[in-house]
């Protein structure tokens, strides 16, 4: 059976779903997205993310293509139609199609898509071994709190971890770490607390970030939200990152250094544990 994709209020095998070659998210990555994780067939964190879409489509300039309650079922429906139990539904919405022009065109309807991806979560390849990660310079542009679909300086630095073997790229700015790839980044420091850097321009206001900071919270976890850097990570106890594609995963290995003693460590292993439960929990209710 074929994977079924939505494209502008019709369902169809992922192979005939088309967008115009004139569509503005292909010419110009005039556009935002969003990726949310599903476990037991349920969405985690939903609301956070539509309301994350809804900040970022504001800041570019669109209103939302239709309500949260409407984008729900329309996630819910597809995540039905595919079967899909753990993965992620991959949502884009962008200014829509029109003739090659910078400037907004006037009276253009936006283009919505959404397919899913079947992906193991929980038992997650790297989640027991760790991953590894390298670092690159951060080339972005200055509003990476916005979700923008402008992915190529994300995919140059996921190709370069790739090309080593690993499976993150920590991106930094003369040595301070922003965030991964695709994801937030965070170090267990040597007095054991734990650091991740403050909401900023400078990186995406993750999802799963901030259930992770609540998680932390309730176990007693002290954290420090400030930025840290590549030197302090080298020398971290443990470092790990968080995506609503990866959970809480652990880094073992940062351009070639181990980490800590190069195994996934206790604070890691803990937050992910807690962070597993609380989404399957989350996720069993939204299914209902
Ligand atoms: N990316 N920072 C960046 C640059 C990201 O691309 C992502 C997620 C995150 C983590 O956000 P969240 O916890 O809400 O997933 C941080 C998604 C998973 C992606 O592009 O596939």
């Amino acid at each position: 059976m074929s994977r079924i994709a939505y494209v502008n209020g019709q369902f169809l095998p992922l192979e005939d779903a088309r967008v115009s070659v004139l569509d503005r998210g292909f010419l110009f990555a005039d556009g935002a997205y969003e990726v949310t994780c599903v476990i037991d067939g349920g969405l985690v964190d939903f609301e956070a993310h539509i309301a994350r879409l809804q900040r970022s489509l504001k800041e570019i300039g669109m209103g939302m293509p239709m309500d949260g309650p409407a984008l729900e079922q329309l996630h819910r429906e597809i995540v039905k139609r595919n079967g899909l139990t753990e993965g992620a539904v991959y949502l884009q919405v962008t200014r829509g199609a029109a003739e090659r022009d910078f400037a907004f065109p006037k009276n253009v309807s936006q283009t919505v898509v959404l397919f899913t991806q079947a992906r193991d979560l929980v038992d997650a390849p790297g989640a027991r071994s760790g991953i590894k990660a390298v670092s690159v310079p951060d080339i972005r542009w200055t509003r990476r709190d916005i979700k923008s679909v402008a992915l190529l300086a994300q995919v140059l630095a996921k190709q370069t971890a790739a090309a080593a073997g690993a499976g993150e790229a920590v991106m930094h700015e003369d040595g301070t770490v922003t965030e991964g790839a695709s994801s937030n980044l965070w170090i267990v420091a040597a007095d054991g607390s734990l650091v991740t850097r403050q909401l900023s321009s400078a990186i995406l206001a993750g999802i799963t970030r901030r259930t992770t900071m609540k998680l932390a919270d309730e176990t007693g976890i002290v954290l420090h939200e400030r930025p840290f850097t590549l030197k302090e990570a080298y020398a971290a106890r443990e470092m790990f990152l968080t995506a609503a594609t990866a959970l809480v995963m652990p880094i073992v290995e940062l351009d070639g250094r181990p980490i800590g003693n190069g195994a996934p460590g206790p604070v890691t292993k803990r937050l992910r544990e807690i962070y597993i439960e609380t989404a399957r929990a989350a996720a069993r209710q939204a299914a209902k």
